[in-house]
């Protein structure tokens, strides 16, 4: 199967992306966890697809940015005045420095071939003393065998991933500024065992359970 690159796959994918998978959910339960307090804080979704993690939160303004306009008119968040949503590549960000306290990139960075670029701007948005949350498909996952694909008109179509090793997240990130201060993964296990049961490949379950699909990383802006 030949990999979409990203903006012709959430062209595709847009219409149905509402649907959370084993690894959106997982994913989900990770940065939850890792995100401080939002009230009151100016927070960024850097490749936020269809916005639909900042709805619901209490920070103060929320930001979000994506490359693919037909994911953004996707959701349903388009028309809360709370949250401005803005079409852009998380390398270059339409958006000035310093301007949030809390910035997301959330299953996004695999897609990119170079994280270096990613990590500049995330460094470049987020205040000094501010966090950013970056997350990313697990290189086990990916070493795994297992691949980012979504089904769209009948057909199972594979989106371009690249894998970036912990060392490469890290060593991007130092460059930017950005000092990692906590690493958290999420392996397949009963909380998304639904999941299987739903899609009747429990079978899988069984040969999946324990691997490490989702890998979280949080970074302090130095400065
Ligand atoms: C797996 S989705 C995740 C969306 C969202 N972060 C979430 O967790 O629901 C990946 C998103 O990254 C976006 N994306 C891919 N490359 C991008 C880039 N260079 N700049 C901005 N967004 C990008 C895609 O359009 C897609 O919406």
């Amino acid at each position: 199967m030949t990999a979409l690159a990203a903006r012709e796959a959430y062209r595709l994918w847009a219409p149905t992306y509402v649907s959370e998978t084993a690894i959106t959910a997982l994913e989900c339960g990770l940065v939850e966890a890792m995100t401080p307090p939002l009230r009151g804080r100016r927070l960024l979704d850097a490749g936020c697809g269809t916005g639909r993690r900042l709805r619901g939160t209490d920070a103060a303004s929320m930001v979000g940015v994506d490359l693919s306009p037909e994911m953004l008119d996707a959701g349903d968040v388009a028309n809360d005045p709370a949250i401005s949503l803005l079409v852009g590549d998380v390398r270059a960000l339409p958006l000035p420095g310093a301007a949030f306290d809390i910035t997301w990139c959330r299953l996004v960075i695999g897609h990119l071939p170079d994280c270096v670029p990613v990590y500049a701007e995330l460094a470049r948005v987020t205040v000094p003393g501010g966090m950013a949350i970056v997350s990313d498909f697990h290189p086990r996952a990916h070493d795994a065998g297992h691949r980012r694909t979504f089904r769209s008109d009948g057909v199972v179509h594979e989106v371009e991933h690249h894998v970036h090793a912990l060392t490469d997240h890290r060593a991007a990130a130092a460059m930017a500024g950005l000092h990692l201060v906590e690493i958290r993964e999420a392996a397949i296990g009963p909380a998304v065992r639904p999941f299987y049961d739903r899609a009747d490949r429990l079978a899988l379950y069984d040969e999946h359970v324990g691997l490490p699909v989702v890998l979280a990383l949080a970074f302090l802006r130095e400065g």
